[in-house]
């Protein structure tokens, strides 16, 4: 499903952000992120299976999952996978080095360089199943959250954007509450009928509500959610 040559350059630039590892930890992060990879690959596999009958390119979009952070690996090399605290976006340094790679698919290009803006609502179908299998991903994954500060009481920000079912961006996060509550925005805006039954079929309202009671166990988060919003309204 993924050509040879996609492969190929894949690994090619994963070697080419280890070669360049200083330590152990460097390593760490750059095989955290091949591994993000192929759950993403997995997640995309299982929305392009859900949507049968679309018209697009099984094997471009398998690619795009499989190149989408690239960017990822050369910016572990800076310590960090912060776009913030590094000052790199990866998303656009991913697209550039598959640039200098002469890699020639711009539509893959472009779903790469823009997987990671907050709003997407341009034309290309790559670009939105990559969001879709990326976001997905993340929310099931333990360390993108254990990563951030913690937090007592959700931003003021964060509170007010999702109240009004404006898609939140994550830069505005500054904890692991303000990120749990971006995972439950995300979900509203997910492109694909089968990523909302991704969603549901792994029970992530309830694994995120598990998690925001033993980060705000007075509740007081819960029940803003619950009178404010809509987003628990169906399943827990
Ligand atoms: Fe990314």
């Amino acid at each position: 499903m993924i050509p040879d040559h996609i492969m190929n350059l894949f690994e090619r630039l994963v070697n080419g952000a280890r070669e360049k590892a200083k330590d152990e930890i460097t390593l760490k992060m750059i095989q955290w992120k091949v591994d993000h990879t192929w759950r993403v690959v997995e997640t995309g596999r299982e929305i392009l299976e859900g949507e049968k009958g679309q018209d697009w390119d099984k094997s471009r979009a398998m690619s795009t999952f499989l190149l989408h952070d690239v960017g990822r690996f050369e910016q572990a090399l800076l310590g960090s996978y912060s776009d913030k605290t590094t000052g790199v976006n990866h998303a656009f340094l991913g697209a550039e080095m598959l640039e200098k790679a002469s890699f020639k698919d711009k539509e893959i290009i472009e779903a790469v360089h823009d997987h990671s803006l907050p709003v997407y609502e341009g034309p290309n179908v790559y670009t939105k199943l990559v969001k879709d299998a990326d976001q997905l991903t993340i929310v099931g994954e333990e360390y993108q959250l254990e990563r951030l500060p913690e937090q007592k009481i959700a931003s003021e920000d964060v509170l007010r954007t999702i109240e009004k079912g404006i898609k939140l961006d994550t830069a505005i996060s500054v904890g692991r509450i303000d990120q749990l509550l971006a995972y439950w925005n995300w979900k509203k805006f997910l492109y694909f009928k089968t990523s909302k039954k991704i969603f549901q079929n792994r029970k992530y309202d309830e694994m995120l509500l598990t998690k925001l009671r033993s980060i705000d166990s007075s509740g007081k988060t819960e029940k803003w959610l619950r009178k404010s919003t809509d987003l628990l309204s169906t399943t827990v």
